[in-house]
């Protein structure tokens, strides 16, 4: 099926990234103007291998833009107290603008006391129950320090101009990271939200009356096209490896790009959303080059804003 006679539009998280990364280098060059250089420090705990690979693109972003960054890689046995000693440290530090800490982190660790021991002015990921609640009480987004990925997908939307005041959005997915924050930001900017999840009655009925439909659910190809509304807008936060061969046929039948991808690297990636599910829309994000790839974008910006928030420059 598709929308009318109109062949949807993809919406290039790569280029939106790159346009955000530009405005970040140009604020960065202010900043040193002005006597300081804005500083991000990020914390890996252990050697979980995915959180490897996004960590150091972080930190390749950082130097690409001008902005200094520091790596600490505590040892995946490090208790809770030796890590809030090791925020509390960066915390006091006036050359540290912005401090992350990466997730997953081991079991043993007290995630949430830990978030919660980061000073909300320098929360680049937006996961501070201060800046949380800020953004459910509606701050300006100048203001407030937002998750990056719910901040990626309102840069998104408003870049590509599509309308997001008056429209039905649903957010499959309930997340801290993603879904509730996105639903946050998307009442902010006047749309009518319906969030849901695993305990949804009747979801597809709930995603067709979707404007703009948003899937954070960790699942491959969860979204099939029946459950989505003839020229919505869809955004696929889900970045899913797919490892046998039989997968990839079922949600990429025929392509000879991706079935030549998976025999060389052995996975392939696929959202949430099944891809047949595109052509109903009028407009989505694909799964790679979607809003993966504004995540670092917006951690970027969120570590200048937060240096010109903390010094008000
Ligand atoms: N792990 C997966 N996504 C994220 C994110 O946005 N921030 C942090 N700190 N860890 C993550």
């Amino acid at each position: 099926m598709t929308f009318g006679t109109e062949k949807p539009r993809v919406l290039d998280g790569i280029a939106i990234a790159a346009e955000i990364k530009a405005e970040v280098a140009q604020q960065v060059t202010e900043a040193l103007a002005q006597g300081y250089t804005p500083g991000l420090a990020v914390i890996l705990v252990g050697e979980v291998p995915a959180s490897q690979i996004y960590v150091r693109s972080k930190v390749k972003t950082c130097g690409e833009l001008g902005i200094y960054s520091e790596m600490l890689t505590p040892v995946a046995e490090s208790t809770t107290e030796e890590l809030l000693a090791l925020v509390d440290s960066l915390n006091k530090r006036d050359d540290i603008d912005g401090i992350l800490i990466q997730l997953p982190l081991p079991a043993h660790v007290d995630t949430n006391k830990l978030l919660d021991a980061v000073l909300p002015e320098k929360d680049v990921d937006g996961f501070h129950p201060i800046n949380a609640g800020r953004l459910l009480s509606g701050a300006s987004p100048d203001e407030v320090l937002a998750p990056c990925t719910p901040a990626g997908i309102i840069e998104v939307l408003k870049r590509s101009k599509i309308a997001i005041a008056g429209q039905n959005a649903v957010v499959i997915g309930r997340s801290n990271i993603v879904g509730k924050p996105v639903a946050s930001m998307l009442i902010n900017e006047s749309a009518t939200v319906t969030i849901c999840h695993s305990k949804t009655k009747d979801l597809p009925a709930v995603t067709r009356e979707a404007d703009i439909l948003i899937a954070a659910i960790g699942r491959p190809g969860f979204v099939t096209a029946d459950m989505v509304k003839p020229g919505a807008t869809i955004i696929d936060v889900g970045i899913n490896r797919l490892d046998k061969a039989e997968d990839v046929e079922r949600f990429f039948p025929g392509n000879e790009k991706r079935r030549e991808g998976f025999e060389k690297r052995g996975s392939s990636i696929v959202g949430d959303v099944d891809p047949a599910a595109f052509a109903v829309s009028s407009a989505f994000t694909p799964v790679p080059g979607g809003v993966g790839a504004l995540t670092i974008a917006m951690l970027m910006s969120n570590t200048v804003k937060a240096a010109k928030l903390r010094r008000k420059s």
